[in-house]
């Protein structure tokens, strides 16, 4: 039987890119993304023409659902259409994420530093809230995992960044409690760690440093370019899968030897 998959922020770059290495190894998944601009952020996010299009590239394996990941609510309706669609619940991925900054902490507007700590953290809080009780229906013995995108800023004191820095060593932190909490279930908790990934949260962190696009983030890692969000999704398919049974707690990094 196909394993079947919840993943948030599916409407483009990494997440689109899990939901396409997922339907490629046979998952069936439901394609989670807000599908609208946030009036606290000032760049744009990804459209409901998009989740179709990673949905329809999928093919009858995908299902798209429009939820913000500050809503439980919408979270939990998306894991009932798991379980309803698809007989139940075997991956929850929480790549949904925001970004802001560009200035010194305490100038950055309120509604923006909210947004960052609000989308990257709560939202993965959120999302294991409705998704774990369902990785545990399934019957022992289990193979579910919990996994999230954190990010190098998760150990790296980036300037001008300082909420988002902090939401992701949250991730970071809330990854390794569960997985310790989850212990013997079969249901484990991880994470990976991008480096600069060649996406639109990309081109916004070049635009908040004043650089003309994301080239120069490519130097900084010694693999001397930026990743692909399928490089990501690579790692993250592996570790949603039954053979990555003996990692757990763990944040791998996927950021082309960045944080070295
Ligand atoms: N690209 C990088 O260099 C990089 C590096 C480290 C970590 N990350 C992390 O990777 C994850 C994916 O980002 P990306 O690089 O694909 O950027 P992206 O901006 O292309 O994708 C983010 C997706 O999340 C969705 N989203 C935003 N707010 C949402 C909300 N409240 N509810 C539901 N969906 C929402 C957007 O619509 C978009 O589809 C993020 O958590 C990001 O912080 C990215």
């Amino acid at each position: 039987m196909s394993r079947v998959a919840v993943v948030t922020g599916a409407a483009r770059g990494i997440g689109a890119a899990t939901v396409a290495a997922l339907a490629a190894a046979g998952w069936q998944v439901v394609a989670v993304d807000a599908c609208t601009d946030d009036p606290a952020l000032p760049y744009p996010l990804a459209s409901r023409s998009q989740l179709d299009a990673v949905v329809a590239a999928a093919g009858e394996q995908a299902v798209a659902h429009v939820a913000d990941v500050r809503d439980v609510d919408g979270l939990a309706a998306a894991v009932a259409l798991a379980e309803e669609r698809f007989g139940g619940l075997d991956a929850a991925v929480a790549v949904a994420g925001v970004i802001a900054g560009g200035v010194p902490q305490p100038d950055v507007p309120l509604a923006q530093e909210r947004a960052v700590v609000d989308v990257n953290l709560t939202g993965t809080l959120n999302l294991a809230r409705v998704a774990v009780p369902a990785l545990l229906r399934r019957p022992a013995p289990r193979s579910g995992r919990f996994l999230a995108v954190a990010s190098a800023a998760a150990t790296r004191g980036l300037p001008l960044l300082a909420a988002y820095c902090a939401a992701k060593a949250g991730v970071a932190a809330a990854i390794r409690a569960l997985a310790v909490e989850l212990g013997p279930t079969g249901v484990t908790a991880n994470a990976v760690s991008p480096g600069s990934t060649d996406t639109d949260i990309l081109a916004e962190s070049a635009r908040l440093y004043a650089l003309p696009d994301a080239t120069p983030f490519a130097a900084q890692q010694p693999i001397g370019r930026l990743l692909d969000p399928g490089e990501v999704a690579a790692v993250l398919a592996f570790l949603a899968s039954p053979a990555a049974s003996g990692t757990t707690g763990a944040v791998v990094p996927v950021d082309g030897g960045l944080a070295l």
